[in-house]
Formats: C-alpha cells, structure tokens, sequence
C-alpha cells in the first residue's frame, strides 16, 4: 500500500506523516516505511538542499522539474519499489502531486511537460491514497511565520525558498491541487487542514483503516 501526503505549505504533512505512519503500526499494519521528496535518498537530500536554499540563484522551473524528477526516480529505485516489493505500507510525504501543484500550477509548465517527467521518474509507480490536506495559503505562512518567530524546533531550517514566493503563486498551487483531487477522486480524498492536529489525524485514519488489512489474525495483540 503506497499513501502520499500532500498539501500547500504549512498545513501540517510532515507531522500528520510521522504520526500515521506510527498509528499505522500500532493497528497492526506491518512495517511501515515513512519518507518525503524533495529528499529520501543521499542525491535527494543534496537536490532538497540545493532546491530550498535561500542563498542560493534562484533556479529556472524546468531545471527545478528536472532535478525534482531525478531525485523522484532515484527514490523509486532505492526505497518506494523494494519497499512495497517486501509487503510494507509506505507513507512519503510529497510526490507526483507536488510537481503539479507547483512545477504545473505554480510555475505554469504544461501539463504535458510535467505529465512526461512524472512518468519517466516514476515508471509509472501512483500512489495508491493520497491525502491532500487543504488549507488556505495565507493561514499556512501565518502559521509558518509564528512558528519561526517563537523559535519552534525545525521552523528556521524549515523556511525555504519556496515560502518566499509570493501569496499568488501559493494560490495558484492550491487551485491546481483541488483540480487533481477533482480529476482523481478515487485516489486523493482531500482533508480541511484548518482544524487541530488531532482532529485532522483522526480523520485521516478513518480514510487509511478500511484500506489497509491488518496482519492480525484473530483481532488485537494485547
Ligand atoms: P518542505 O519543507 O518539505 O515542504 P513544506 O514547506 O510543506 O514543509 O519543502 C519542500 C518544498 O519543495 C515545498 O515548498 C514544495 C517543493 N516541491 C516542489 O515544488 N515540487 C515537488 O515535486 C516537490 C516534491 C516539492
């Protein structure tokens, strides 16, 4: 079982990805494996690094899908395929998705470009859930602002060159997530980030539960 996270920034995937994949466990999913893009692999930590600083020049978009789709089909190879060959439930948090949402929405690169890209980095490998958490841009970078400004663990690396693109561009993501949750309805189930964590873990495991099987024969090890 393949699940993505996805989402605008700010809306919470990376700690909604930590603790599903930690739930899932403990209802007796099998070995769950928990990884992201930009990163995953050794060159994808190193493309993420280059992709997010703030330093750095700022990158043309076809050079940011193209480094994008490397990193994307390195982390196919080496985690996503031996991972689900050996039976595990994987959660990565961002993939095919966020290229459309921002290589596609954001940065106008047709969908034919980003399609073709997705395809070769991917071989094809979907997801088979996505969770796209909703939220409107400007309350993700207010959240992510105050998180900075009270200094919360991780907000400072956390800032990166995509939150300095302007509030246009974040509404542009969104639109073009919403239309690949409206083209995909059997696959992505989109979930209101603008509720308390627990309330949005909640929703999310009464989405994941009933599509995944437990290894537990025989109802629940005590
Ligand atoms: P990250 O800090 O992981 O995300 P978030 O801001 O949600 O905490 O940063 C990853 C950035 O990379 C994010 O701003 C979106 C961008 N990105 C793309 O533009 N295209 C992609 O295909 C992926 C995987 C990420």
């Amino acid at each position: 079982m393949f699940i993505t996270l996805e989402g605008t920034e700010g809306s919470g995937k990376t700690s909604q990805g930590r603790a599903l994949a930690s739930a899932l466990e403990a209802h007796g999913r099998g070995p769950t494996l928990l990884t992201r893009e930009p990163g995953g692999t050794d060159l994808g930590e190193r493309v993420r690094h280059t992709l997010l600083a703030l330093d750095g020049p700022r990158l043309d978009p076809l050079t940011q899908l193209l480094l994008l789709s490397a990193a994307r089909a390195q982390l196919v190879h080496e985690v996503l395929r031996p991972a689900l060959e050996r039976g595990e439930t994987v959660v990565c948090v961002r993939y095919s998705d966020s290229t459309r949402a921002y290589q596609g929405g954001g940065d106008g690169i047709s969908d034919a470009a980003v399609e073709s890209a997705i395809s070769i980095a991917t071989g094809g490998l979907e997801p088979d859930l996505t969770i796209y958490l909703d939220l409107d841009p400007r309350e993700g970078i207010r959240r992510r602002e105050r998180a900075r400004r009270e200094g919360a663990v991780g907000a400072q690396e956390g800032w990166n060159s995509f939150d300095e693109r302007s509030i246009e561009f974040h509404y542009r993501v969104r639109e073009a997530y919403l239309r690949v949750a409206r083209e995909n309805p059997s696959r992505v189930v989109v979930v209101d980030a603008a509720r308390p964590f627990a309330a949005i873990h909640d929703e999310i495991m009464k989405i994941v539960l009933p599509r995944t099987v437990s290894d537990r024969v025989g109802g629940p090890r005590l």
